[in-house]
């Protein structure tokens, strides 16, 4: 199995960071191929609305020239995704929200009855830390669970590791991981 990792955190070695390699070690220890995308690593301009891309059916189809469409393109080529994010502001960070809003373009007959995208049916799971509470990643729970409704995407489950600078952060991360390994490889 292919798993694609994408990590929103401007941190390289921080607590998501910290969060996929674990994920990544059990999932690769499993046998599986893993990928991480670290956004920031690419250039993923904000969408600018034109709906360019709702004249192209078999391809993304959006008219900017950066790196989303890299992107894309081994997210199409993956069985799971995995979306991992810290929270900033009861949010999506700011390095992640522009690939979230150019998913536009993976749709397919967006408005219509028959809607369905280019990563239609794909496993998706999403990865989130915090440094408060678990509660304070409710919104983007949802805005995730809504993404990918419109997208048809196969929703594995959401998995947050809350009050990220107590110090049982890791023992924590490990048991979350582990779940969602399992969930992953079933
Ligand atoms: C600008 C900014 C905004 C944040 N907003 C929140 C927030 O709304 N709620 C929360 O619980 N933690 C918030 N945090 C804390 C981070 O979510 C937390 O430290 C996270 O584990 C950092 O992950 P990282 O090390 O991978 O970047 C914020 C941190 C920053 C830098």
């Amino acid at each position: 199995m292919k798993v694609i990792t994408i990590l929103g955190s401007p941190k390289k070695n921080g607590k998501t960071a910290q969060a996929l390699d674990l994920l990544e070690g059990n999932l690769i220890a499993k046998g599986h191929e893993v990928e991480r995308i670290p956004v920031t690593d690419y250039q993923i301009n904000g969408c600018i609305g034109c709906f360019s891309c709702f004249r192209k059916k078999e391809e993304p189809g959006c008219i900017q020239k950066d790196d989303a469409m890299f992107v894309f393109e081994r997210m199409m080529q993956s069985d799971v995704i995995v979306y991992a994010s810290p929270i900033y502001s009861f949010d999506f960070t700011a390095q992640m929200k522009p690939l979230i809003d150019r998913h536009l373009c993976l749709t397919i007959d967006f408005g219509q009855p028959l809607q369905t995208s280019l990563i239609a049916n794909k496993r998706v799971a999403l990865l989130l830390t915090c440094g408060g509470p678990a509660d304070v990643a409710d919104l983007t729970q949802e805005s995730f669970r809504r993404s990918m409704k419109l997208l048809h995407g196969s929703v594995i489950g959401n998995y947050v590791i809350a009050l990220g600078s107590s110090p049982d952060f890791n023992s924590r991360a490990e048991g979350i991981t582990d779940k969602l390994t399992g969930a992953i490889c079933i």
